[in-house]
């Protein structure tokens, strides 16, 4: 009898640790799928910089305010300076709390900005 609950018992394990793989390989082969997805949905500088900067900083100028403009700005002279900016902007400029938490996006944008001449 004991022996019989036993067996019971371990064949209810042995399920669930087979229910354990499948959801496993299951995360793991959706994880997979995704990747590639997610590696390549990194934009571009580039579009980065359409989306959420050309508004006042068409061309690299400044809109808003013509004496500050983005192209050869002192706030370009590293990346941690532009991040602060991003972070805690002057004047009328919004923050941008999105693309300061990812740093592809960040990096991307950086280079963008300091190859506009
Ligand atoms: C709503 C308009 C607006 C948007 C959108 C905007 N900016 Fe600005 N930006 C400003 C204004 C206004 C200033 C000047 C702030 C000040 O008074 O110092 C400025 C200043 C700057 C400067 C420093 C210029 C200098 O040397 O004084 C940089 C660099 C900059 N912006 C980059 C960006 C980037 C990159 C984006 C997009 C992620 C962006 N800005 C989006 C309005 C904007």
């Amino acid at each position: 009898m004991s022996s019989t609950i036993k067996e019971l018992g371990e064949k209810s394990m042995r399920r669930d640790w087979i229910g354990h793989l499948c959801q496993a390989s299951a995360i793991s082969a959706l994880y997979c799928a995704l990747l590639p997805f997610s590696v390549s949905a990194t934009p571009s500088g580039g579009d980065i910089f359409k989306n959420n900067c050309a508004a006042c900083h068409a061309s690299g100028g400044n809109i808003v305010d013509p004496k500050k403009p983005l192209k050869g700005s002192k706030k370009l002279a590293n990346k941690e300076m532009f991040k602060d900016l991003l972070s805690k902007p002057a004047g009328a400029m919004p923050a941008f709390p999105k693309i300061v938490e990812d740093d592809p996006s960040l990096s991307a944008l950086y280079d963008y900005c300091k190859s506009l001449k």
